[in-house]
């Protein structure tokens, strides 16, 4: 279940501004070559990401979960001339297909891969961050949120995808499955946490944006 219907997700990819060919690119070649491609973020959410970077014009952007690039490159858009964004990716098998990607980019030398686990790789970074892309293990959401909060400016914002789970955060008559008992109790945490702003947008499936006030 999506909070729209196929059709009006069309209309809305058909009225928001289209992928660059770099990005296009990365999209097909992840459909074509990747068993789950629907992780990758898309036009709409892509377009979003970007969007916000470039209101946000950061310095520091860490992105946890980088699948094949795509939402890594469309964040790096908005980073500043001194910009870097670091992403972290479990898979070392992922690792040609996101250099290739970040190589012919126009923020290659932004950009910085850490193949590994997040929650071993993220202390290692000291630095503070403008905006923090949490997109990896569901059930570690919250761990990731209480390990950047300290770091992340005042103003700086994190966002987290898949906060509606397919929908299943609202479907209480089903079994709930220890990946949507993890996500329904992050954003909780985050609706009752008071060092921070939120708003769920239902976009895709569902991005938390969240201020550190
Ligand atoms: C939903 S995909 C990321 C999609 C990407 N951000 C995008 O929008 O194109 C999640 C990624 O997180 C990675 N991942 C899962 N657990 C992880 C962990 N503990 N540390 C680092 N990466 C992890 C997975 O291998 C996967 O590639």
């Amino acid at each position: 279940m999506y909070p729209f219907s196929e059709q009006l997700e069309f209309y809305c990819e058909a009225h928001t501004t289209c992928e660059s060919d770099l990005l296009y690119r990365l999209n097909r070649e992840t459909h074509i070559k990747t068993l789950r491609p629907r992780m990758l973020s898309g036009q709409l959410q892509g377009r979003l990401l970007s969007m916000i970077s470039k209101m946000l014009k950061p310095v520091n952007i860490l992105e946890i979960g980088t699948f094949t690039g795509y939402s890594a490159l469309c964040l790096a858009e908005g980073l500043q001339e001194n910009g870097e964004l670091h992403t972290i990716e479990i898979e070392e098998e992922l690792e040609e297909m996101i250099t290739k990607y970040f190589n012919i980019s126009e923020h290659k030398s932004k950009l910085h891969l850490h193949l590994g686990n997040a929650l071993e790789i993220i202390p290692t970074l000291s630095k503070i961050w403008d905006i923090v892309f949490i997109d990896a293990e569901k059930t570690e959401y919250l761990k990731y949120y209480e390990m950047v909060l300290q770091n992340v400016r005042k103003g700086g914002v994190i966002l987290a995808d898949n906060v509606l789970w397919d929908g299943k955060v609202v479907e209480i008559d089903t079994e709930i499955d220890e990946e949507t008992k993890a996500i329904m109790e992050f954003n909780i945490f985050v609706q009752n946490d008071t060092r921070v702003e939120n708003l769920l947008l239902p976009v895709r499936d569902g991005l938390l944006l969240i201020e550190k006030l």
